[in-house]
């Protein structure tokens, strides 16, 4: 994936992080609110949460904004340049998943949360970094993972259709495979018990609510540009040409049909 984040680079940071928070508005509306699937009383306070692969903190204030209830909001990236200035009483470090978590941290968080960046345990692939996680739980406490299903994906008309398949085929490309769907099962082999999984369907484009059509279409199409150069590095059965035109095909398919997405979330707690 370091061809991806090269090229958010190079674009620089801010667009990549304003359709970052469109997707996110996408997730919440979807998800009707309930950012944290996990059964958490978040009625509780003091409960310690940690977002690793944060980018700047959007589902942290996301799920923050939610609660009557005082927690300690915690936010990790291997890109630390993509924290907020204002780090509005959210701790932040940069951190890769992929490294030992640092010692003052292991045993104490009630919930951590991974969201659209698990493509980024290549090319060891999720099952080290799912391990690595459950260092930071303490007992009771809870892994969050919310993914996007590219192998099995909704049906679409023929450009979505074709995203979910160069996705599908990248990923495997890049060695971290079937991700989404193979969450829960590495859970329970990293050990934790009460181990569930949650189907969300995300409407994008003219199948979305009004207020959603043109934020979604943002969300989704933002970053297939990026997706596609590390498409390429990879085997595929795409063609150059193939890899051009996909982002104007697929935005011209949400912008008159829409499309859908499946989110798959797992989570399971440390006994
Ligand atoms: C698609 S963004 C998702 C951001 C955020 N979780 C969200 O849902 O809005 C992927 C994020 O994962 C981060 N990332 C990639 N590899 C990582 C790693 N090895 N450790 C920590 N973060 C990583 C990237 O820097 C980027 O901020």
């Amino acid at each position: 994936m370091d061809n991806f984040m090269q090229m958010t680079k190079e674009l620089g940071h801010k667009p990549e992080l304003l359709r970052l928070r469109a997707l996110d508005a996408t997730y919440d509306d979807a998800l009707e609110g309930k950012l944290v699937v996990a059964p958490i009383d978040m009625n509780e306070p003091g409960k310690k949460i940690l977002d690793s692969g944060t980018a700047d903190g959007t589902w942290l204030r996301g799920v923050r904004s939610k609660q009557s209830a005082q927690h300690h909001y915690f936010g990790s990236d291997v890109e630390g340049e993509l924290f907020p200035e204002d780090t509005d009483g959210i701790t932040y470090f940069a951190h890769s998943f992929k490294d030992p978590w640092p010692q003052q941290y292991l045993g104490t968080f009630d919930l951590v949360h991974i969201r659209g960046s698990m493509a980024g345990s290549a090319p060891e692939g999720p099952a080290p970094v799912i391990k690595n996680l459950t260092t930071l739980l303490k007992s009771g406490g809870w892994v969050q993972l919310m993914e996007m299903n590219g192998f099995s994906a909704p049906k679409n008309g023929p450009a979505m259709t074709d995203f979910a398949k160069m996705a599908s085929e990248m990923f495997t490309g890049i060695g971290v495979g079937d991700f989404a769907n193979n969450n829960k099962s590495l859970l329970e082999e990293a050990g934790l018990v009460n181990v569930q999984e949650k189907r969300v369907i995300v409407n994008l484009g003219k199948k979305a609510k009004p207020e959603f059509q043109e934020i979604s279409i943002h969300g989704v199409t933002g970053p297939i540009v990026p997706l596609t150069s590390v498409a390429r590095t990879v085997p595929t059965s795409f063609t150059s040409e193939q890899f051009d035109t996909l982002p104007s095909r697929v935005k011209e398919e949400l912008q008159t049909e829409g499309g859908q997405v499946e989110m798959v979330i797992a989570f399971g707690q440390k006994a």
